[in-house]
């Protein structure tokens, strides 16, 4: 029916140009639904999506919400503070228990990276990762290419900069997979301490020398300091980080003049991003939220669209 054969969406890495491009397609003809003045079409209408959060989240818990919400599908939240998981249960009894009262698709966000792919080989629903650990989080790198596309016309033969809190951004990851994929020339950059270990796993240029990275930039991507995922020193103070790796509109001189700045929130305003950045004209870190609904939609069309199972 659609062209998408995949049960569940887990990570960026493996899919293919064609299977990026088609989510991509489909989210232009979401974002047109989401522009009508009554912003709902009837295509999951009957089906139920769990959104399972079990790490704090705003806008891709919001944005999944409002995409089953579009395409008329119910929702069941569960939240893991308010769950028996806080009783001890199991991550996968958990789940269990809600497929048996008959959900259809299954929307996670963990802290252990590969907490998705546990649960979609265990489970017959799909399965969408929100973001486990360090690992990936598919539909954050998905909506920023949306969103490059948009605003550029094209992701291939873009420069593209990624900044910060490499080793523990599971964004890093998805957007690196994904921007390569389509064809984009990535570097990522921060303090030798935050980034990767093994460089050599991803397919992107890795640099601490932060103007070289910007020169010639397209595309500025800034990464939150994930200080929950810091188990150490890896810092020695976000004050040194700011002075050193903010994204300032001087450091920005060596980018393209009309080069575009992302961050996919939540921002620490005046660290990773000065706040005349994050609020300036090249900046479109909220267009990637408005885009962030039409892209949920798209996998969620893609993934749940089929026959009911
Ligand atoms: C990201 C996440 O949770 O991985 N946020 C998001 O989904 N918008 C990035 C972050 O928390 O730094």
């Amino acid at each position: 029916m659609s062209g998408w054969r995949r049960k569940d969406l887990l990570a960026i890495e493996g899919l293919s140009r064609d299977e990026v491009e088609l989510i991509l397609d489909t989210a232009v003809a979401m974002r047109e639904v989401l522009e009508r003045p009554v912003r709902k079409v009837p295509t999951l209408r009957g089906r139920t999506v769990l959104l399972l959060f079990f790490e704090p989240s705003t806008r891709t818990r919001a944005s999944f919400e409002l995409a089953c919400k579009a395409l008329s599908a119910d929702t069941v939240s569960v939240a893991a503070a308010a769950s028996s998981a806080a009783k001890g249960e199991t991550l996968l009894d958990t789940v269990r228990n809600c497929e048996r009262m008959g959900v259809d698709g299954v929307v996670v966000r963990h802290r252990a990276s590969g907490a998705a792919a546990f649960l979609a080989s265990r489970l017959r629903v799909s399965v969408i990762n929100a973001g486990d650990g360090t690992h990936e989080h598919p539909t954050q790198a998905l909506l920023d290419c949306f969103t490059i596309r948009e605003r550029k016309g094209r992701v291939a033969g873009l420069r593209v900069a990624i900044v910060g809190d490499i080793v523990h951004s599971r964004v890093a990851r998805s957007d690196v997979w994904a921007l390569t994929c389509l064809g984009a020339r990535v570097v990522v950059c921060g303090p030798p301490s935050l980034l990767p270990p093994c460089p050599e796993a991803l397919p992107a240029e890795v640099t601490s020398d932060l103007e070289e990275a910007l020169t010639g930039a397209d595309v500025v991507i800034a990464l939150r300091l994930q200080a929950e995922r810091q188990a150490g020193p890896f810092l020695p103070s976000v004050e040194e980080y700011a002075r050193f790796w903010g994204i300032t509109e001087e450091r920005l001189a060596a980018a393209a003049p009309d080069c575009l700045v992302l961050h996919p929130g939540p921002i620490h305003r005046g660290v990773e991003l000065d706040p005349d950045v994050a609020d300036g004209p090249r900046s479109a870190v909220l267009e990637q939220v408005t885009n962030g609904v039409a892209v949920r939609m798209a996998c969620l069309y893609h993934l749940l669209g089929g026959v009911a199972r």
